[in-house]
């Protein structure tokens, strides 16, 4: 019996009854898409260049944990909406907790919504967990990574659940449409390339800071999934609106659109979280009409996550296991001046640009960091090669004075030592020059001692909106200078849009020290109201040959309101900030009234700006680079995460004092001075100054001793040093005066036997544990291969084996048929799939082999098809999900 598939509408074509036939049908229809990411690996190949849109898909692809939640939570989303539209419009009302718990559960989303397992050793105060998780004792998600970004204030959907504002274009806000937001880039945020005002205080560096800083603490993942859910349209290819597409409707087509002749830019809707919930099993206020959130795939903590990573898959690529210096990996092929760079990503070929003059079969590919953001501009990926080095630094150093330590110590302090040199910089040197000093006393104030009740989660309207902010403060021209600080023949200054994805550059084009320099000595763009953003980032966004571009403009106001942010005037009231009812109240804050003029042309009452725009276009406040709203919002949310974070540097316990006040010294050019070869500096790198004058030389740059993590060790007498473990390490720890040991494995190994030694007066407690690999392939929830596919357990890790006609593709979980047609590889995931694309599947048309006619459309379900026995309802899913 053959099926074929079509699209109707979802609301609602199919009875209840007809729900068994459906069921077959989708076994042989439930094809997931594959993520637009991977679909676009052979146009990096065939072409060589890759477009904007895949480059964007890149740096937002979330690794893969995140990607599970977020399939998960796009599968239970779906599913419900199926559920509604099968069993009736007021599914609240009649679907129990029961069902939803078993929608979460096969789904995938259950294991995201359950608490953390929080460790219970000394170890537990003494480092923070990769994934951020059980910080807080009693909410152990709050700060953790792949939760939901907070809400602080009440989401604005115009169907009150999901639709993102604009979607609509019937719906009125105050009585008009809102403006497209194009149209507001074009008509107030775009200026040309010339048309920049330096600033006179701060250099180009802070502009790099708050990038790299925003990627510590926030990465919001888009959909994985390429087409629409409901009939698998190509968001690529389609200016129509249905998750997850949103395309941004253009007015006047753009030359450079990689799809010439139609008038949108792609857009793909940010992921939407399992359950906003974070305690216990949390059915019982998980209602269908909870409204959309998104995730954060980071720790919200400033804990340098862009060093580490933020899940224990990614932090294990970056270490080298195999050094008893408790290193991080670094690229094996290039130097820089002996000087180490990040490695290069295992995601190849991955999009990023080649060199045009590079030998043959010679490619730099995107790096690897702690974030998968680190090759979108080379300046960021200075920066996080500075870090790279600065751990390596750090740990090489302590080893040698800590010659006990195990690997794992050593590792464990370089990365607290990083963590809080992160969160100096950012607290004491950057915010307070961006939100100025009234803004400083009164949302963030002075230190005095960690809040439990404080949550430290990124909230969607900082990571939307507000510390969206340095946008428009990127400069559209990149420049290299000498080692006395003078342009440089051999390396002339570049438009922004020639370092995108573009790492070729700094190993080929002199290092980091020219890079650096150009960055300490040039100023920061300016932000004005009537010089918003260039148009390197409004017209040439990730553009790396003519094939299409962004604006980035765009995107933020676009994803304002895919994320469902509430418009500027309840920002302002959040703030206690007044609100603003008139032009002429909008005259009171944005002094360039020309602007106040286009802004009230487009969007004609002030409660209907969007909260980017808004917050960007405030006079600023005297000392600061940001007007009062956004400095409420940074101001408030820097608090939390330094209130709200048990690990903060300044916490009691946390260093000795004799360690902040080593600390304290150190800075953002110490580390410069300590990981290149720039022997002058500004004593604040975030400072404006000129070379020489303003400059230091590195000796007189002060820093760190580390003699303060000195530990001198002496042998336990009776227990000697414990034993050492095959794949896993230990670290001392002292509890209540006694010395004790923990154990812990590598990823992809678990622990067997005791994970905490004591020494008593009969030596050692326990026995040393051992670490046994975890065979992956018995993982029957989320297997980590298809059923096209064998998989066969190696050490610490897995295979997946391709059977014929199909063969692995780059991602390795995907297989890749002779028509090259892509489908997953997980079991679980082609069920789920399912799910996301049930339109797909209820819209099934029976078509027999002798039957030619047109295959008739199933019966619509109306509201009053509503159907109440719960028992059956029940089944069918289970019978559905299991049969799939
Ligand atoms: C050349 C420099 C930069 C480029 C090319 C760039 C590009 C981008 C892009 C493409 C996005 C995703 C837009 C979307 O689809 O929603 C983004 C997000 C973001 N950017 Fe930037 N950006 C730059 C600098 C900065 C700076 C200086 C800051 C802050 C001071 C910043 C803060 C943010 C934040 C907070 C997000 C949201 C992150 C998330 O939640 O995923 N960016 N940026």
């Amino acid at each position: 019996m053959l099926y074929e598939s079509k699209a109707y509408s979802l609301r609602c074509s199919v009875h209840p009854n007809s729900f068994h036939l459906i069921l077959k049908a989708s076994q042989k229809l439930c094809v997931k898409k594959p993520p637009v990411f991977y679909l676009n690996y052979r146009n990096i190949q065939g072409k060589g260049i890759a477009t904007p849109t895949l480059l964007l898909a890149f740096s937002k692809f979330p690794e893969q944990e995140s990607q599970d939640i977020s399939q998960a939570a796009e599968r239970m989303e779906m599913s419900i909406q199926v559920a509604n539209c099968l069993f009736g419009f007021f599914l609240s009302d009649i679907l129990s907790a029961d069902l939803l718990a078993m929608i979460a559960n096969i789904s995938g989303c259950l294991p995201y919504m359950l608490p953390p397992k929080c460790p219970n050793n000394c170890l537990a105060n003494k480092y923070r967990l990769i994934t951020g998780a059980c910080n807080n004792r009693e909410h152990p998600r709050w700060g953790a990574s792949n939760t939901a970004l907070a809400r602080w204030l009440p989401p604005a959907y115009e169907d009150g659940l999901s639709q993102p504002r604009g979607w609509d274009p019937s719906i009125r806000y105050n009585g008009v449409q809102l403006p497209l937001v194009r149209e507001v880039t074009r008509k107030i945020i775009h200026v040309s390339n010339e048309a920049v005002t330096e600033d006179n205080l701060y250099s180009d560096i802070i502009m790099v800071w708050g990038q790299y800083i925003d990627h510590d603490i926030a990465f919001t993942p888009q959909s994985t999934s390429r087409t629409t859910f409901l009939n698998g349209m190509e968001c690529q290819m389609t200016c129509e609106k249905q998750n997850p597409c949103f395309p941004i409707k253009v007015r006047f087509l753009i030359p450079s659109r990689e799809i010439p002749g139609m008038d949108c830019l792609p857009f793909y809707r940010s992921s939407p979280a399992c359950s906003t919930g974070d305690h216990g099993i949390l059915f019982g206020n998980l209602s269908t009409l909870n409204p959309r959130q998104q995730i954060n795939g980071l720790t919200s903590f400033l804990d340098a996550s862009t060093v580490y990573g933020s899940t224990p898959a990614t932090e294990n690529k970056l270490r080298n296991l195999t050094s008893k210096e408790g290193l991080l990996r670094v690229n094996v092929k290039y130097y820089d001046n002996h000087r180490e760079y990040l490695p290069f990503t295992d995601r190849i070929p991955s999009p990023c640009a080649q060199d045009s003059n590079s030998s043959e079969g010679e490619r730099i590919e995107c790096f690897m960091a702690g974030d998968s953001r680190s090759s979108e501009v080379t300046s960021l990926a200075a920066m996080h090669t500075l870090w790279l080095r600065e751990h390596n630094r750090l740990a090489r150093a302590l080893k040698n004075i800590n010659g006990h330590w195990s690997a794992e110590t050593v590792y464990q302090e370089a990365r607290k030592i990083v963590g809080a040199l992160h969160q100096i910089i950012t607290l004491r040197d950057y915010i307070p020059k961006i939100i100025g000093p009234d803004a400083f006393n009164l949302y963030i104030g002075l230190y005095t001692g960690y809040d439990p009740t404080m949550n430290p989660t990124v909230s969607n309207i900082f990571s939307t909106a507000a510390f969206r902010f340095g946008h428009a403060t990127i400069q559209p021209i990149v420049r290299r200078l000498n080692a006395q600080y003078l342009d440089d023949p051999e390396l002339p200054n570049l438009h922004l849009h020639e370092v995108f994805f573009s790492p070729w550059r700094l190993i080929k084009e002199g290092g980091l020290d020219p890079l650096l320099r150009g960055l300490l000595a040039h100023s920061a763009k300016l932000q004005v109201q009537d010089q918003l953003l260039n148009e390197e980032l409004t017209e040439k966004l990730f553009v790396l040959s003519n094939n299409g571009s962004l604006d980035l403009a765009s995107l933020n106001l676009q994803r304002g309101r895919d994320h469902g942010l509430p418009g500027y005037n309840d920002w302002r009231e959040f703030c206690g900030l007044p609100k603003l009812e008139t032009h002429t109240d909008l005259n009171t804050i944005i002094t360039n009234h020309n602007v106040t003029e286009k802004i009230m042309e487009l969007y004609h009452n002030p409660s209907n700006i969007d909260v980017w725009l808004g917050g960007l276009v405030e006079d600023f406040l005297p000392g600061a680079r940001t007007g009062p709203l956004f400095a409420c919002i940074i101001g408030k949310q820097m608090k939390a995460l330094r209130d709200g974070d048990r690990f903060w540097w300044e916490n009691d316990n946390v260093f000795t004092e004799a360690q902040k006040h080593e600390l304290k010294k150190h800075s953002l050019s110490r580390v410069i001075c300590d990981n290149t070869g720039i022997s002058e500096v500004p004593a604040d790198a975030f400072q404006l100054g000129k070379f020489p004058q303003d400059f230091k030389h590195c000796d007189n740059i002060p820093g760190m001793n580390l003699e303060a993590w000195q530990e001198f060790y002496q042998e336990e007498e009776i227990c000697g040093t414990p034993k050492s473990v095959e794949n896993g390490d230990f670290v001392y720890c002292s509890e209540f005066g006694k010395s004790t040991v923990t154990y812990s494995c590598q990823y992809g190994f678990r622990l067997q036997g005791a994970e905490q030694l004591t020494c008593t007066n009969k030596g050692w407690n326990f026995e040393a544990p051992v670490c046994i690999d975890i065979n992956e392939c018995e993982n029957e929830i989320n297997p980590p291969c298809s059923p096209s596919t064998k998989c066969i357990n190696t050490k610490g890790s897995y295979k997946c084996l391709h059977t014929d006609p199909y063969k692995l593709s780059e991602d390795g979980r995907t297989c890749l048929g002779n028509a090259h047609f892509l489908f997953p590889v997980s079991a679980n995931t082609l069920v789920m799939t399912c799910g996301i694309t049930l339109s797909l599947i209820i819209n099934c048309r029976k078509k027999t082999e002798n039957d030619n006619s047109p295959a008739k459309k199933l019966p619509s379900c109306k509201q009053t098809d509503v159907f109440h026995d719960m028992t059956y309802i029940q089944s069918i899913f289970q019978l559905w999900f299991r049969t799939t």
